[in-house]
């Protein structure tokens, strides 16, 4: 690489823009590669539209003390993700920190930025609290200092609309770049990003196949994170509801005995999944690559300063397909566009031409049927879907391979709440999860279909692979469809899978603060129905092992001083899906009276009126119990599960709970009480939409 000649200082992003003649710099905050995305993007968009490369950069590899030193003809983005409780994600906090710190100087010796041109687009969730805080911030930090802001601020929303928020912002945005850089649209080209070449005879040991890392393959040391997962084995894989076909909840075991991993209780796994086969199969054959899906292709990047192969390589295509890109997901507006040109018949081109002009006819055919991308081809191609493609009966689309590298994103990990404690499991990562499955809407084109998520989908062909049972290749209501576990994650005879076949998951452990208090005096609240039940079924175990130790030690008066610790748990019936029904009488057991389970079955018992029972309704009936814990026990309030309805239901209660307990309102004392056990990180949440 020549990235450094002249050994300048690496982490001068100036320095690199003016080597690589570029006039754009963007800077992502991205925690798990979407923001990353956006980025890339707008880089390629600048080089289409105005011939202007980009250098998109990962914050924390460069300096801010020289952004007063940007070229006037250039500009800088700014693509930022807020996370969690508002936060910056971990690449952002340092580009953050100085941004809004007002000691911070830059090379002028002031705190300073006048003439500095940006362009700045959020990511956020509306189901969160502190919706597109960072880009917020961000904006408002660099305006404060003299910058000038180019076009709108762009938000996009990850809950509902992230790829239409960003495509109604964009338009507008270059177009006042154009004026304000002076450059004109049409100055740019079409080219590719990454070139693919098909190598013969290439070593087999040396091709990946499904690997995450680079690393995987030439086996070097490491420490097992987001860019090295570790496949882990299965041990335990057993579902927990007692309903059989209707809903599946799989619980998982993960031995990570000498894999180096550890964690603590309220962590987060991430796992690594795979595509289903009937997509893979799909679009092999809408791309007209089955017949040579095991060719060996290298794949080299033509600006590694805008686009990185984003998977080791050489790899094969069907490996791409199956375990790298996110082939699963609903196909954008944007790509059908890019993918009309090459259709292989006019009314196929029209047909994929209209889905990307047509917002309203690309909702009812796409995103309210959820056509994943080959299912798109296919039906323009073929206007049925229901006939599974072959190389026999599928005219092919010629798109070249790079441009499938290059416009689907990569296949990202899916995060569960960890639901073991490592007290009690030191080497072991246990994982409850719903299998998310639902019905598409009907519309003219399309019938209705079974959609299976692809994590959940994953773990559950996992678990029944780990039985020795196989599913079928196209889903129903009843069965999933089948995903292949990826080869080295798969130890035992080849070919079939078989009992004594173990198959792994690859995963990293992603650190929260979602934690017990250290001091056991101290009561704590749980609030978990349904799968948020999960991060709790380690707290109490984390609680159960250190009761163990106290009561070797003094005996069960040791637990005396002990604050309560109640868990609110929610389910449709004492029988069909009440998880883990039978540890926690144990767990009781062995905390001495110190433990409460709490549990609205919603559609058992129902109020007078007819009206369900849900968690807040048995917070609110133990509001004494509830405030005096958490006023005058100094207690701790957890909520986990979900946002959209249940956690923010969950809130009103508490407010309306410790409003009446302070003699005020819900809406005054009770909101101003919470805010400050917020404050005071005791009142913690990890819920998910
Ligand atoms: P339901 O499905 O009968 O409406 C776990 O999913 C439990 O959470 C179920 O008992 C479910 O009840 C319940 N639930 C659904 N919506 C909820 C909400 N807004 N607040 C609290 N619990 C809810």
């Amino acid at each position: 690489s020549k990235a450094n000649v002249g050994g300048g200082n690496p982490r001068d992003f100036i320095a690199k823009m003016k080597e690589g003649k570029k006039r754009i710099v963007i800077f992502y905050g991205s925690q798990t590669g979407t923001a990353e995305e956006y980025a890339i993007r707008l880089a390629k968009e600048a080089k289409q539209k105005f011939g202007l490369a980009s250098l998109v950069c990962d914050p924390e590899e460069y300096d801010f003390e020289n952004l007063d030193q940007v070229p006037e003809d250039s500009c800088v983005f700014f693509v930022m993700a807020t996370y969690g409780e508002g936060e910056p994600t971990d690449n952002a906090v340092t580009l953050c920190q100085n941004l809004s710190d007002d000691s911070f100087e830059f090379s002028n010796g002031e705190h300073k930025l006048s003439d500095l041109k940006y362009v700045v687009f959020g990511l956020g969730n509306k189901t969160y609290e502190h919706y597109n805080l960072i880009s917020r911030n961000v904006d408002a930090d660099l305006t404060k200092m003299g910058a000038v802001r180019i076009g709108q601020r762009g938000e996009g929303d990850d809950d509902k609309s992230m790829e239409e928020d960003y495509l109604e912002w964009k338009d507008g945005m270059w177009e006042e770049f154009s004026r304000v850089m002076g450059v004109e649209e049409g100055s740019g080209g079409d080219s590719p990003d990454f070139v693919v070449t098909e190598v013969a005879d290439h070593p087999p040991e040396k091709v990946y196949l499904g690997e995450l890392s680079a690393r995987a393959l030439t086996r070097s040391k490491g420490i097992h994170d987001a860019k090295n997962p570790y496949p882990a084995p299965i041990t335990v894989a057993r579902e927990l509801f007692a309903d059989g076909a209707d809903r599946n909840c799989i619980h998982v075991e993960l031995n990570t005995e000498n894999s180096g991993i550890t964690y603590q209780h309220g962590d987060h796994v991430g796992v690594w999944p795979s595509n289903s086969e009937v997509e893979v199969e799909r679009l092999l054959c809408t791309l007209g690559l089955h017949d040579k899906k095991d060719a060996v292709i290298q794949i080299e990047s033509l600006d590694p300063a805008l686009a990185k192969v984003p998977f080791p390589v050489p790899t094969t295509y069907v490996t791409v397909l199956r375990h790298y890109i996110d082939i699963s997901a609903v196909a954008g507006r944007q790509i059908l566009g890019v993918l009309s040109k090459f259709a292989p018949t006019p009314e196929a081109e029209a047909f994929m031409k209209n889905l990307n002009s047509n917002k309203e006819e690309y909702n009812n055919v796409v995103t309210h049927g959820c056509l994943k991308l080959a299912e798109v081809l296919q039906l323009a191609a073929q206007n049925d879907i229901s006939v599974l493609p072959t190389p026999e009966n599928t005219a092919a689309w010629k798109i070249p391979f790079d441009i499938i590298v290059s416009s689907i994103p990569r296949l990202q990990p899916r995060y569960y709440s960890i639901s073991s404690s490592p007290k009690l499991h030191p080497h072991s990562i246990h994982v409850t999860c719903v299998v998310l499955k639902y019905e598409s809407v009907k519309n003219e084109r399309v019938d209705i279909r079974w959609v299976f998520g692809t994590g959940s989908n994953f773990l559950l062909n996992l678990k029944y692979a780990a039985n020795g049972e196989t599913v079928p290749l196209v889903e129903t209501k009843e069965e999933p469809a089948r995903v292949l576990a990826p080869h080295y994650a798969i130890e035992g005879p080849r070919g079939a899978y078989k009992q004594e076949t173990v198959f792994k998951v690859p995963i990293h452990v992603r650190r929260s603060t979602f934690r017990l208090p250290t001091n056991p005096k101290s009561p704590v609240i749980m609030i978990g129905p349904g799968t948020g039940v999960a991060p709790f079924r380690g707290f109490v175990q984390e609680r159960v092992a250190m009761a163990r130790r106290t009561i070797e030690k003094n005996g069960p008066e040791g637990l005396a001083d002990w604050g309560s610790i109640r868990l609110y748990f929610g389910s449709r019936t004492s029988i069909q899906d009440f998880l883990y029904k039978d540890e926690w009488a144990e767990y009781g057991q062995e905390l001495h009276g110190k433990f409460t389970l709490r549990c609205a079955f919603s559609r058992e018992v129902y109020k007078p009126d007819g009206s369900k029972i849900y968690v807040q309704d048995l917070l609110w009936e133990d509001r004494e119990t509830v405030a005096d814990a958490i006023l005058n026990g100094k207690g701790y309030v957890y909520i986990c599960g979900d946002a959209r309805s249940m956690s923010k239901a969950v809130e009103e209660t508490l407010c309306r709970i410790l409003g009446e307990a302070k003699g005020g309102s819900a809406e005054v004392e009770g909101v101003a009480e919470l805010k400050l056990l917020k404050e005071r990180s005791r009142f913690l949440t990890d819920v998910w939409s």
